[in-house]
């Protein structure tokens, strides 16, 4: 099949759908592929690396217009145009954005997002929401480290001593869980939350100290369960409770990330304006939810901004500041995830028995088939 990997073109997103090394085993299992030229500039991937393992280099027309379109975010409504009715679209196309999918339904392409795909084993070496965050992670506490005006580990030096940075991760999902692993490694002393009391060991086996919010209510204890092994909003009364342990912890803090989400809805408010206000001068706050509301409501989605002498990070695509290694993983998932939708003698092939496939599906023949009930 005809395989195409066009240049992202939304503002801010350095990363590409596909890599030398995904591209070589397209080609080894007989497809031919054609990369947009220098969709892979901003990833350290220059079209000669993408030549060099026998891909054609070729403009947007070309790479749109492939029986299989490999994409990082959805395309634009001129990018979609290019699509040929029947062609198959791979890439994070939102599930949650019913407008986005109707148009793709329109132009009668096949599209598949991979960030439906459920959380099971099987799913895990194409599970782009793990692969993406887990960078975030990372990235928030490099972001938050830079922007702090103080060491992040303990130092005994001849000029006196310097306090360890104590960090605080709101949210301990697969985001938190490496930020608290990225902190611990630059030395920080660090507390975690999580509405799922089931991540407590895991804060725990990282050295990090779980800050409980102990349920009060059958209801509490039954949100708190989630869907999917997801977070659920949880009542009034437990978001109280953990509001002022967080304002407790964030007071002593010198750094806060935020990673709280549900999926499809407006992330929670966790980190309240009177909590920071109190917090200390030069603290920072990394706000991995800016992008769907935000955790604290003075972010600034995409800004770095200074609030009652906090700064505060808002950036939406903290995986795109690594965009080497978040094209490589991600051209990796989405390597595994085409093995389910192409036979054995390379041909696109719907298997809607397979949950992965019929997850991820939103749209064929013209119609939307996933109706957004998450
Ligand atoms: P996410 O990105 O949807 O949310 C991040 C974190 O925020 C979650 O841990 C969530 O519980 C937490 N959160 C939501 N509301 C909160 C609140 N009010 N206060 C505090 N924390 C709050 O989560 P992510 O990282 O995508 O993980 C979702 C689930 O999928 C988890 O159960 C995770 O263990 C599971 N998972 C399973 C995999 C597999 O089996 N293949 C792979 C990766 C994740």
């Amino acid at each position: 099949m005809h395989i195409g990997v066009p240049l992202e073109t939304r503002a801010g997103e350095t990363r590409v759908a596909a890599t030398p090394e995904t591209i070589k085993k397209l080609i080894g299992q007989g497809h031919q592929v054609t990369v947009q030229s220098n969709a892979g500039l901003n990833a350290s991937l220059p079209d000669s690396a993408y030549e060099a393992v026998g891909a054609l280099i070729g403009d947007a027309g070309a790479a749109f217009g492939a029986d299989i379109v490999l994409k990082v975010l959805a395309p634009d409504a001129t990018e979609l145009a290019r699509m040929r009715p029947g062609a198959v679209l791979v890439g994070m196309l939102n599930p949650f954005d019913d407008d986005s999918i109707a148009r793709m339904a329109a132009q009668g392409i096949i599209a598949f997002a991979l960030e439906a795909a459920p959380r099971t084993s099987r799913a895990q070496s194409l599970d782009v929401l793990s692969s993406q965050a887990n960078i975030a992670g990372y990235k928030a506490v490099m972001v938050a480290a830079n922007q702090y005006p103080r060491f992040m580990p303990m130092l005994m030096t001849a000029a006196g001593t310097v306090k360890a940075a104590r960090v605080l991760v709101l949210g301990a999902g697969v985001a938190g869980l490496q930020a608290i692993a990225t902190a611990k490694r630059l030395g920080a002393v660090i507390e975690a939350s999580d509405v799922r009391p089931a991540v407590k060991e895991q804060i725990e086996s990282l050295g990090a100290k779980f800050v409980d919010v102990p349920f009060e209510t059958d209801e509490e204890r039954e949100c708190a369960e989630g869907v999917g092994g997801y977070a659920r909003p949880m009542p009034a009364s437990w978001m109280l409770r953990q509001a002022q342990a967080v304002h407790e912890r964030a007071r002593q803090a010198d750094i806060v990330i935020t990673t709280a989400l549900i999926p499809g809805r407006r992330a929670p408010t966790l980190l309240h304006e009177e909590t920071v206000q109190l917090m200390k001068p030069g603290s920072v706050v990394v706000d991995l939810a800016a992008a769907q509301g935000g955790n604290c409501p003075l972010t600034v989605p995409d800004q770095v901004v200074i609030r009652h002498g906090v700064t505060l990070v808002g950036y939406t695509n903290l995986a795109a500041l690594v965009p080497a290694d978040a094209s490589a993983l991600y051209a990796r998932n989405l390597l595994d995830f085409l093995k389910l939708v192409i036979d054995k003698d390379g041909q696109f092939h719907l298997d809607l028995e397979d949950d992965i496939v019929a997850a991820c599906l939103m749209c064929r023949d013209g119609q939307a088939v996933r109706v957004n009930s998450r």
